[in-house]
């Protein structure tokens, strides 16, 4: 292991507690975490995410928690996964190929033709596509979807952006990589994430919403999560919660959720989260989701009044948000 300086040591630290998610992402937890951050219990263990996502709750906690914790990051987007992995080991290298991707969309005539290329080139090298591709895509693409086609393509047209195009900053990439460096980062079905998951270990469990399971396959990637995948994954859950291992889920209110871990003598919690809504006129509305967490988890963490989590939740900018609800 190659020996790391008391400065560069510091930096590192400096760096992620000001860390954010460098993507957008679909079902992407800052408006939650806005609202109900003191429903994160301390950690003693793992940080443990089998639906990563953007991780916005990872960095969240970083930013919130005064000492480094060990964490696995798992999503079954290989694409995402090997972005956050180049991130993490190489940022200069991500940084200098998005600076060059920047420039080609913000000088092209045609931006549309400018984005269907680099879309080309990303497909072309799949599955060892780059990740300023996968970050340059994700933020000039609608909504910030991620959706691939049957042969495992993106397929997600230009988001014809109304304001200009945000990319993450040289300090946002620097940041993440910061954060993630202890971090396991790896492609993995959340049953074998579960299953990795120690006595001691925390568990933040956020599958694609019930009420998307009956939608488009192609939301999230090439395999549905059906409704017969909730059912595992409280039952597993239940188990890993049987061996002395603490969790989190949420999901959208459905009562089909709520009669599912009702059962299971869970803790349930109704919250009212804000989502935006794309439409001809874009607004924002309120959906129910539901916290659940292992019986006799007590009440939200005293945390809201402190001066720490205050500065911490008001940093937050849901903008790498994209939960978005055609209507
Ligand atoms: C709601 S998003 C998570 C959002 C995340 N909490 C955030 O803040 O950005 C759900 C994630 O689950 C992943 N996913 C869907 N099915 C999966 C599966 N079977 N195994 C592992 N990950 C899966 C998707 O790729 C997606 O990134």
């Amino acid at each position: 292991m190659t020996p790391i300086s008391y400065e560069a040591l510091r930096e590192l630290h400096q760096r992620a507690r000001i860390a954010k998610p460098f993507l957008k992402w679909a079902g992407g937890k800052q408006p939650f975490l806005a609202k109900y951050a003191d429903r994160f219990p301390p950690l003693n263990g793992r940080y443990i995410e089998p639906f990563m996502g953007s991780a916005s709750v990872f960095f969240f906690l970083k930013r919130l928690e005064r000492r480094p914790f060990l964490a696995l990051l798992a999503d079954k987007n290989l694409q995402l996964v090997r972005t956050f992995l180049e991130v993490r080991d190489g940022p200069q290298n991500v940084l200098e190929r998005l600076e060059h991707l920047k420039s080609g969309y913000f000088e092209a005539a045609d931006k549309v033709k400018f984005y269907s290329y680099v879309r080309e080139q990303f497909n072309n090298s799949l599955p060892k596509a780059d990740a300023a591709s996968f970050i340059f895509l994700n933020r000039t693409c609608w909504n910030g979807l991620y959706r691939v086609n049957r042969a495992g393509k993106f397929n997600v047209p230009h988001g014809a952006p109304k304001g200009s195009v945000m990319f993450p900053s040289e300090a946002d990439i620097l940041n993440a990589a910061a954060s993630l460096a202890h971090a396991e980062v790896r492609a993995m079905t959340w049953q074998n994430t579960i299953a990795a998951a120690e006595p001691g270990d925390f568990i933040f469990a956020d599958p694609p919403y019930y009420s998307d399971c009956m939608l488009d396959d192609t939301k999230y990637s090439r395999e549905q999560f059906t409704a017969q995948s909730h059912h595992e994954l409280a039952r597993r859950l239940a188990a890993s919660a049987q061996r002395g291992v603490d969790f989190l889920l949420t999901n959208s209110a459905e009562p089909e959720i709520l009669e599912l871990y009702s059962k299971l003598h869970f803790d349930l919690e109704i919250v009212s989260v804000p989502r935006f809504i794309s439409s001809k006129v874009d607004r924002r509305l309120s959906v129910a989701e539901v916290i659940v967490r292992p019986p006799g988890s007590g009440g939200p963490r005293q945390l809201l009044l402190t001066d720490e989590l205050a500065e911490v939740v008001a940093s937050l900018d849901d903008e790498s948000d994209a939960s978005v609800v055609d209507v």
